[in-house]
Order: structure tokens, then C-alpha cells, then sequence
């Protein structure tokens, strides 16, 4: 007898199978949903409809059928069809759920329904313009042209998609997309996703972070799109919600029709108009603690006069109130050249190697031997003297401070050296999310200095420790959860 996870079962080996012996997906846009992410969507979908009942769904781009799969899970009496260009994908589809799906061999575009369907799902093939072909573009660009305002000639195979399949639909059907994300903020999305807002409704739209794109070889960010074949009134709002998890969004935003038209670029990978978490953006911690900073921070002239090594000398700031600018420029050696930096002495060599090969850090280390036992940290450590290691951050945080006439008691300073500091900062490491974003040249990391110095007090105040004499605190975990806007 035919059962549904011994089909699911089947359909990842053989999709997995012809995955391998096609060198020409990237070129196709043929990436197989993961199957836990296309019931999730699918599940979000039915709780939207508020219905179980039997519908007519069609998955137009099937591949070997994540999609396809899903709905059979979750809404088993449906009538399901499937299509899909490709006679590999199609017949791992046909072998698997043929029993339960029409599946159809053919390409969607030209594609001629003879009924209408209630429910649309699928990840359709992402193809940019240039790799579509003029005979593509001259066969389906003219009429498409006419009946969307604006649509671009450098839209990608998607958007014919979404605009073919709203003919497909009943009235009052939905259709669900799985596209990249940058159709929020391209300009040939930009026509398309107001053509839908005028014509019909898009009740929601879940945008994925940058780090958590769902395909392990395809490198898009995503979105889900739900497409509503009704036509939108003034009133009518769209749900933008973000983060991971589709079905616990970690953050909801309502936009109005008015709003969603007047945005010109949806940029949404940030939720960037709501605000975003600091811990979304660095890993924060606290700077380095030494042991003891008399001992293990030196100056130029001190390091010279004990002979120590360049190679045991990291440049680390020197206490926050010396620290008089909001950026530390550096030389090409990466030491600081606008602060009166010190080192920190870093000798990760075992007690045996530092007296046989560096006598002078050795008789430098004798002389504050006496830690080994009168310093906490240096006692629980495996070498005594052995520091953490730690990276140059981007930004420092003198996060203790008084609430002073200026208002401001706490300095973030952007790091453009090798230095590190001690404890009396924290140090703000970008997460993978805001490496990107900087890479792509999405935000500046100067724009971000003043973003984060323009941070409300009252912010800082709010989610830090406030103790006696008006001094504040801000510890690593609290500085995560403030939102900024950029
Ligand atoms: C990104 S893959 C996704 C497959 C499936 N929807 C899923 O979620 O796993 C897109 C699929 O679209 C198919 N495709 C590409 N062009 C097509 C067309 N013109 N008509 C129908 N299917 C097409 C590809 O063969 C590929 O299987």
C-alpha cells in the first residue's frame, strides 16, 4: 500500500540522485525546497485559509515535489497537480506520489489550465533576465508588459511566474511563493509587487535573515509571498514578519496598502524601519581580563627596556578616559596611531620554551610570579601567564559610566586597528549578517559609529544597571537587546 513518508523517503533519495548528475541547476533554478521548510509554509498557509478541507492546488514548478509532499501531509483529500519542464525531476515526482498527484511534463508558462485552482505553492525557478534569452523574453515580454504597469525586461523567470499563476487561480484563491528576497528591493520586483498590492491582496510577507537562507547550495536569502486573488481595498493590510522561524515570527510589522505602495524599496532584509537588535548585529564581550593589568600591560618604552619580542606585544587601548576620539586609525602595521596605546604581553609559550629560548620575558615573568597565586585568574589558568585569545572587535564600548551634563555615558569607538582592550570595554564582533551587509556595501561602518552613538541614553539606562552616585552599567547580554534603526 502506498504511504506518504515511505514516498517522502524516496523522493530525497532520488532528488538528491539527480541533483548529482546535473551541472546545469544554477542555470535552470532547480533547487529542491528542504521538506521541513516546505510543511512549515504549508502549514503557516492552511492557517491563514482556516480550512482542512479538500482544495484544488496546483505546484507549478513541481521538481521532484517538496511542495507536492507537503500538501499531501496536511491536507490529504486534495486534488493536486503538478508541473514541471524537467522529465528527471518530473518522473522522481511521478514515481513517488503519482498515485495521488496529476503530475504534467511541461513548462508552466505556456501552459493552458482548463480549470482554476484554489490553492498555488511553490519555490519556482529563480533564472536572471540574461540567462532567459531573447526568444524567451520576445514570446512572453510584449503581453506581459501590457498587463503589468511597468514589468521590466530584467525580471528574473520568477516573476512570470507569479503573474501567469494569479489566471490560474479562483477567485478568492491564494497563491504561496518561495522567492529570493531581493524581489523586496529590486526595481523589476518593485513593478510587480505593486501590480499584485493594486490588482489583488498580499496579506503577508515573511522575510528570512540573511543567515538563515534555507538552501545549503543555493546562496539566496528568502521570502515567502502569499498572494490573495481578491481585490484589495484601501484598507487592506499586509503582515511583514521576520526572523527564522516562519511560524514564530520574532517580529511583526503591519503595513497598510498606501504604505506598501508608497515604499519604493521594501529593503527588508533588516528589519531595519522597526528597528534591530545589537545582538542580531555583533557578538558582544567583554574585553580582556588579565590577571593583572599592572603586570601584563606595558608601554613602548617599558617593552623596549625589558627586551620583550614583538611577537609576545599585542597593542591594546589604554583606559577609556585617555581614549579621547570616536575612531582609531591605524598604520599599516595595524597599530593605533591616534591613541597612546599600550601592549599587553601575550606569550603563549610554556614556561620550559619561554627560559630556554626568550630569557628576558623569563626573568620579566619571575618577577611577577607571586600571581600565580595572589591573582585569581592567573591561579585558574592553565599557564599563568597565558592570556585569552581574542580578535581585534570593530567597535569598543566603554560601558560603565555617569550620567554627565552631556547626557551621554557611554562612547562606542570604531576600531580600525589590531588593537584589543581590557575589561573596562566591551568588544563588538560583527555577526555573519552584518559581514555582509557591510561587504555589500549595504551600511557603512562609519554610518554605523554614529548610529550607535546617537543610541538614547534612556535606552542604555533602561537595559542596564544603575548604581549608586548615578553610575551605569551596560553588561554584554543587556547591550544585545537594544534596538537601533538603520
Ligand atoms: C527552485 S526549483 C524548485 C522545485 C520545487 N518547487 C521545490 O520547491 O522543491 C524550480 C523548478 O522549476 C522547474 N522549472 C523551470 N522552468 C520551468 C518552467 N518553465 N515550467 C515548469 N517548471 C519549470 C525546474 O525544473 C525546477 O524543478
Amino acid at each position: 500500500m502506498w504511504d506518504l513518508d515511505e514516498a517522502e523517503l524516496n523522493r530525497g533519495m532520488l532528488n538528491s540522485q539527480i541533483d548529482a548528475a546535473k551541472a546545469d541547476r544554477n542555470a535552470k533554478g532547480q533547487f529542491s525546497t528542504p521538506y521541513d521548510f516546505a510543511c512549515a509554509i504549508v502549514r503557516e498557509t492552511l492557517k491563514m485559509l482556516q480550512t482542512t478541507k479538500s482544495l484544488d492546488v496546483l505546484e507549478p514548478a513541481c521538481g521532484s515535489g517538496s511542495f507536492v509532499s507537503a500538501v499531501l501531509r496536511y491536507l490529504p483529500k486534495s486534488k493536486v497537480t503538478g508541473i514541471d519542464i524537467d522529465g528527471d525531476y518530473l518522473s522522481a515526482a511521478q514515481d513517488c506520489f503519482g498515485q495521488r498527484v496529476h503530475f504534467i511534463n511541461t513548462d508552466y508558462l505556456s501552459w493552458k489550465s482548463a480549470n482554476q485552482f484554489d490553492l498555488i505553492v511553490t519555490n519556482p525557478p529563480y533564472v536572471r533576465h540574461h540567462f532567459l534569452g531573447n526568444e524567451f523574453k520576445s514570446k512572453y515580454l510584449p503581453e506581459l508588459k501590457k498587463a503589468v504597469d511597468g514589468f521590466s525586461g530584467l525580471s528574473d523567470l520568477y516573476c512570470y511566474f507569479l503573474i501567469k499563476a494569479m489566471d490560474d487561480l479562483k477567485a478568492d484563491g491564494t497563491a504561496v511563493w518561495l522567492i529570493p528576497e531581493e524581489f523586496l528591493s529590486v526595481n523589476y520586483g518593485l513593478a510587480v509587487k505593486n501590480y499584485l498590492l493594486k490588482t489583488y491582496s498580499i496579506p503577508r510577507i515573511h522575510v528570512f535573515s540573511v543567515e538563515d537562507t534555507k538552501f545549503n547550495d543555493a546562496l539566496v536569502s528568502s521570502c515567502v509571498l502569499w498572494v490573495k486573488k481578491k481585490k484589495s481595498l484601501e484598507e487592506a493590510i499586509t503582515y511583514i514578519t521576520f526572523g527564522k522561524d516562519i511560524e514564530n515570527p520574532g517580529l511583526v510589522v503591519a503595513k497598510t496598502k498606501a504604505d506598501m505602495l508608497k515604499t519604493r524599496k521594501l529593503n527588508l532584509t533588516l528589519p531595519c524601519h522597526e528597528g534591530i537588535s545589537l545582538k542580531e548585529l555583533f557578538s558582544i564581550k567583554r574585553g580582556i581580563a588579565t590577571g593583572s593589568n599592572d603586570f601584563f600591560i606595558i608601554d613602548a618604552a617599558r617593552s623596549e627596556e625589558l627586551s620583550i619580542p614583538n611577537e609576545f606585544l599585542t597593542a591594546i587601548l589604554p583606559s577609556a578616559r585617555f581614549v579621547k576620539t570616536d575612531r582609531i586609525e591605524a598604520d599599516s602595521a595595524g597599530l593605533p596611531t591616534n591613541v597612546n596605546f599600550k601592549y599587553l604581553l601575550d606569550c603563549r609559550k610554556t614556561e620550559e620554551e619561554v627560559e630556554k629560548n626568550y630569557p628576558s620575558v623569563w626573568s620579566y615573568l619571575q618577577t611577577g610570579i607571586h600571581l600565580k597565586k595572589d591573582s585569581y585568574i592567573c591561579k585558574h589558568r592553565k599557564i599563568w601567564y597565558w592570556q585569552d585569545k581574542r580578535e581585534a572587535p570593530l567597535f569598543f564600548l566603554t560601558y560603565m559610566g555617569r550620567v554627565n551634563n552631556s547626557g551621554k555615558p557611554f562612547k562606542f569607538i570604531l576600531n580600525e586597528s589590531e588593537a584589543i582592550a581590557n575589561n573596562s570595554f566591551l568588544m563588538l564582533y560583527p555577526t555573519s549578517l552584518l559581514a555582509k551587509l557591510i561587504g555589500e556595501k549595504k551600511i557603512s561602518k562609519y554610518d554605523l559609529l554614529d548610529v550607535l552613538n546617537n543610541i538614547p541614553s534612556d535606552d542604555m539606562v533602561a537595559a542596564g544597571r544603575k548604581y549608586g552616585g548615578g553610575l551605569i552599567k551596560v553588561e554584554p547580554r543587556e547591550l544585545g537587546n537594544i534596538f537601533i534603526k538603520i
